[in-house]
């Protein structure tokens, strides 16, 4: 029997994302880990409720999902340090605006634009669910059959226990391949 810790946030590794949304005139940005996929056209972004960006989020009801590979490792570990609060986070990374609005980080080799459609309150958290208005990819990060090559792109991801940093590895195999190969 394998040992039981008991009740342990232990689903990861989870990609590492930069939140942004337009605070006014400016964009903001939010390092966000805890975020998930619902059905095939609903995304979950979930945000503590004293976060700065959650009432720039509501006020436009838009946001950014913004994958992150090594090269803006740094400046998106900076936005989870501070708080847009006490500290205008608007320069941090270089963006164009989306056309929907919300702030698209240049460098970022992959951008979700998001609407909010509707919002999970937990005791602390808020989790806004967003459908996916556009997506925005680096071509370096397309394949031949212009689908998103992630062998290419290797987002960050995230773990809670020991609170590091990883990258996704190796290809292992074609999805549902391993069915059919005999024993
Ligand atoms: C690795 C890492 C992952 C994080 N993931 C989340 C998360 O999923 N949800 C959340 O609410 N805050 C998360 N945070 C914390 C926020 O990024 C941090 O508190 C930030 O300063 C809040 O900024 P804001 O107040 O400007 O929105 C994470 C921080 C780090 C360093």
């Amino acid at each position: 029997m394998k040992k039981n810790l008991g009740s342990v946030l232990a689903l990861y590794p989870t990609p590492v994302t930069v939140i942004g949304a337009m605070n006014n005139d400016k964009p903001t940005w939010t390092l966000v880990a805890h975020i998930g996929i619902i059905g095939h056209d609903r995304v979950l972004v979930s945000l503590a409720k004293p976060h700065f960006i959650n009432e720039c989020i509501k006020k436009t009801n838009k946001l950014s999902i913004n994958l992150v590979d090594e090269g803006i490792l740094k400046e998106t570990d900076y936005t989870g340090s501070v708080s847009g609060k006490k500290t205008d986070k608007s320069n941090v990374f270089e963006y164009e605006l989306g056309e929907k609005g919300t702030p698209v980080i240049s460098k970022s080799p992959l951008t979700m634009e998001c609407s909010v459609v509707d919002t999970y309150n937990t005791p602390n958290f808020e989790s806004f669910i967003c459908t996916i208005d556009n997506t925005y990819v680096s071509e370096e990060h397309l394949d031949d059959n212009g689908k998103i090559n992630y062998n290419t792109l290797k987002p960050v991801l995230f773990e809670f226990p020991t609170y590091q940093y990883l990258k996704t590895g190796d290809v292992i195999g074609k999805c549902l391949s391993f069915s059919k190969k005999g024993k």
